[in-house]
């Protein structure tokens, strides 16, 4: 960014706050990603066809997963990501992801990623957590825009984007490439001037 114009959200201003933790429907709660409690989830999206192919993780063994949940922390503390984990409330493991990655804060924007295993699917759990999430990057963090990204062949994420208050702005043509070839993605995003609403 240019010198005439600050950063919309300074450095270290994400590292300074503890990540939150949020109630949900259903029983479910979003809170950090604890191992070695979640790392079964972080195997186990790999197996799941759905999540393989829209979200394209990593395959893992669980000391690799656990490591990946250390650098969820990590990231934090990096600013280069929020990642929380959707879990029961009541303590047990794991059954999604929700995360603000590819942040850009002296831009002031990040995009939204989720992901929730089939035990945790078709409750509509995905489109509170996501208005969260949203919530705590205007207000806490200091984004300016937050963006949701999915192929438009996935109609169950465009349908989490939309009813979270994320209008559709166009579609971007070969925008990502997965395993059956390159997908054209719809781009939702919201801006903090557009909240509450
Ligand atoms: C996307 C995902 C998080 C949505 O969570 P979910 O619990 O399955 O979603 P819900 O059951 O709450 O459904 C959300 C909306 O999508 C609709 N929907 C769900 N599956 C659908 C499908 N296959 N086709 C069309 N609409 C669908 C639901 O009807 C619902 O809309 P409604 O409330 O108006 O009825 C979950 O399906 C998932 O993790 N899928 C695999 C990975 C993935 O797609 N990740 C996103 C990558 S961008």
């Amino acid at each position: 960014m240019i010198d005439s114009i600050p950063p919309v959200v300074p450095p270290g201003r994400m590292r300074a706050l503890r990540q939150p933790e949020f109630d949900l429907p259903h029983g479910m709660r979003l809170r950090p990603w604890a191992a070695p409690r979640d790392a079964p989830a972080l195997v186990d999206c790999f197996l799941d066809p759905d999540i393989r192919h829209w979200n394209r993780p990593s395959r893992l063994d669980l000391p690799g997963a656990e490591e990946r949940i250390t650098r969820f922390h990590e990231r934090w503390q990096a600013e280069e990501a929020a990642i929380w984990a959707i879990a029961p409330a009541t303590g047990g493991p794991a059954l999604g992801l929700i995360g603000l990655a590819d942040l850009d804060l002296p831009g002031g924007s990040g995009e939204i990623l989720y992901w929730l295993l089939p035990a945790g699917r078709g409750t509509g759990v995905m489109v509170p957590a996501t208005t969260h999430v949203t919530r705590w990057a205007f207000d806490d963090l200091g984004l300016h825009r937050v963006r949701i990204t999915h192929s438009v062949a996935n109609p169950a994420s465009c349908a989490v984007a939309t009813k979270a208050g994320f209008p559709l702005e166009g579609t971007m043509r070969g925008a990502l490439l997965h395993a059956d070839g390159w997908h054209d993605e719809h781009l939702h995003a919201r801006l903090r001037t557009d909240y509450p609403g």
